[in-house]
């Protein structure tokens, strides 16, 4: 008699994933690392020299993830040991301190320094970015809320959390979120999955929300030329309203936007006969 063969337990392979971080000097990189890794804080600043590498086993959802990660200097002096460090990653933790207008400005030159490291053929669709507000404990001091940081990373189909390495506020939400988004993206092939990668608001929208929060006065505002008629900051109203109605559109931020619209236009029409 033919012994059954033995069953094999289905068990799925363990993941081995490049991490880096990405950063002005100061933003909190290593420390939100740390508060993850080693479940403490450090206060005292203590700048990366180049790159701090790690390696680390997690388990996310049913899967064994061994995870190394590259902990980048934000410094512009280490541009140099940077930039050979983008390729081969497949998740990119993208940091700026809620309290420094400037680190949320840089992220843009960022993305610009890794596209650029990449090269022509590299593809930076198929990586998961999450953006981290970070030091979200500063409330006194912050300057970017979290309406504009979420429109930024959303528009670009990124994750965003608010976190802080000091607290541990949202480090863990933050953690286990990307690795699952990776996750996805390693059973797609290496592909971001369609699902993660569909904005739920256009890139109009976007654009008309950041246009609307640095306009300078109520014209700016609804994009007429100072002197406009009724008729034509109406017009320019509607448009926007219809754009911009809390019922239709879900961008981040949306709702302050169409409320500044409807006060710019009643400030606009008390004063033009
Ligand atoms: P570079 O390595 O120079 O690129 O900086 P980094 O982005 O790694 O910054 P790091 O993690 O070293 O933190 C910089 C400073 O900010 C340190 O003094 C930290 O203690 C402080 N810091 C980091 N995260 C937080 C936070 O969430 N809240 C507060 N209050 N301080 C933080
Ligand atoms: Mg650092």
């Amino acid at each position: 008699m033919e012994a059954n063969p033995p069953k094999r337990k289905e068990t799925r392979k363990s993941l081995r994933i490049k991490v880096i971080s990405m950063g002005n000097a100061e933003v909190g990189k290593s420390c939100i690392i740390k508060r993850y890794c080693e479940k403490r804080f450090v206060p005292k600043y203590l700048a990366t020299i180049g790159i701090d590498y790690g390696v680390t086993k997690v388990q996310v959802r049913d899967r064994e993830m061994k995870v190394n990660i590259f902990d980048m200097a934000g410094h512009p002096f280490f541009y140099e040991v940077r930039n050979e460090f983008y390729k081969d990653t497949q998740g990119v933790i993208l940091v700026y301190d809620v309290g420094q207008k400037e680190s949320f400005d840089a992220l843009d030159a960022w993305l610009a320094e890794m596209k650029q490291e990449l090269g022509p053929h590299g593809n930076m669709e198929n990586i998961v970015f999450v953006v981290c507000a970070n030091k979200i404990d500063c409330t006194k001091h912050r300057s970017v809320d979290e309406s504009e940081g979420r429109l930024w990373a959303e528009s670009r189909g990124f994750l965003y959390f608010e976190t802080s390495a000091q607290t541990g506020e949202g480090i863990n939400e933050m953690f286990q979120t990307f690795y699952s988004a990776i996750i996805d993206l390693c059973d797609n092939g290496g592909k971001r999955p369609p699902s993660s990668v569909g904005v739920s608001f256009t890139k109009e929208q976007a654009d008309a929300i950041r246009r609307i929060r640095n306009s300078k006065d109520s014209w700016d505002m609804l994009g007429v030329k100072p002197g406009a008629t009724r008729d034509e900051v109406n017009k320019a109203y509607r448009k926007l309203a219809v754009l911009l109605h809390p019922d239709k559109c879900v961008a981040p931020g949306s709702e302050d936007a169409f409320k500044a619209v409807v006060n710019a236009r009643t400030a606009l029409l008390k004063n033009i006969k």
